[in-house]
């Protein structure tokens, strides 16, 4: 990655964000983990680069073959720019809900992109999953990152973002906050922090009408890239002191106080962790160090919402 001038290619400057403190109405010190400075815009460039290497190694993807993924949006952006660097083609299915800045984002850097109907179950063969599938099958030399399914995706973040959040609080961190989508940032990073220090809670925030959360009885949300919609092997409920849910409503007001008021113009996913942490706020005693992850940034919803 590292050339002799001491510089790095684009895709060696994915992690290592930095971490700033935000102010919140609570005794907590409480601190947001920018991911959108990712070279991709979002904390999946993290976990989009380590399964790819991974597959690289144990030779499930070779050079001229084909990247398919199923993806709310950023996953899919990360692949797609990690595909432009690499020289791999990528396919992305996606749910209709998908921002336009995502999508044309996605076809920007060359990606094929599929628009699948939004379906409240994974194993609806008209799901975005479902259909990434059957193109995957019939694609020569495809790989599948397999996001939802593929133990590399929390292991990327155990191996990259625990130890950043670790080393950036300098051991301090109490709490974590993070959105879960696949469920792997948060167990991974999770795991690697109870790892250093037993006692540290991690929340994951999930969308209030997902799968997990209604029980079996979802209902559509309009937040991106949140939601524990299936049982997936990524999200490691052992690591998880809580689960909060957060409504639509409730994560576009945080996200908006966020960008007017803090400066921080961030994305729905965001939002909803913002409002997790301010719903938390008086269960805080002094001295606690709270890390929000902000997956990524509030410009791919401009015209959505904002
Ligand atoms: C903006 C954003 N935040 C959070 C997440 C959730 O991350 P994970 O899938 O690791 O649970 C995602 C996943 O797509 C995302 O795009």
């Amino acid at each position: 990655m590292h050339s002799r001038l001491g510089m790095t290619n684009l895709l060696g400057a994915i992690g290592n964000t930095p971490l700033v403190q935000v102010n919140f109405k609570t005794n907590a010190r409480v601190f947001a983990k920018l991911e959108y400075l990712n070279p991709g815009g979002s904390i999946k460039d993290r976990s989009a680069l380590y399964m790819v290497e991974e597959a690289e190694k144990q030779g499930l993807l070779k050079p001229g073959g084909t990247i398919v993924e199923a993806s709310s949006g950023n996953q899919g952006i990360a692949l797609a720019m990690i595909g432009a660097v690499k020289r791999y083609k990528v396919i992305i299915t996606v749910s209709e809900k998908i921002s336009e800045e995502k999508l044309k984002t996605l076809k920007a850097y060359g990606a094929k992109v599929v628009i699948c109907p939004a379906t409240n179950f994974i194993d609806d063969p008209k799901s975005y999953h479902s259909q990434a599938r059957i193109i995957l099958g019939k694609t020569p030399r495809g790989f599948m990152p397999n996001q939802y399914f593929n133990l590399k995706n929390p292991e990327a973040h155990y191996n990259s973002l625990g130890p950043e959040i670790w080393q950036q609080t300098q051991g301090k961190i109490t709490h974590l906050f993070a959105a879960a989508g696949t469920g792997g940032t948060v167990s991974g990073a999770g795991k690697f922090l109870k790892e250093q220090n037993p006692k540290i809670r991690v929340i994951a925030v999930d969308a209030a009408s997902s799968f997990d959360a209604t029980r079996g009885h979802p209902k559509p949300y309009k937040m991106e890239g949140i939601g524990i919609d299936f049982n997936t092997p990524c999200l490691d409920r052992e690591i998880l002191d809580e689960i909060i849910p957060v409504a639509d409503d409730e994560a576009f007001v945080m996200m908006k106080i966020m960008a007017r008021n803090r400066g921080l113009l961030v994305g729905t996913s965001s939002g909803a962790v913002a409002h997790a942490v301010n719903q938390y706020a008086e269960k805080f005693e002094d001295g606690d160090v709270a890390v929000m992850i902000f997956g990524d940034s509030g410009r791919a919803y401009l015209s959505k919402d904002y």
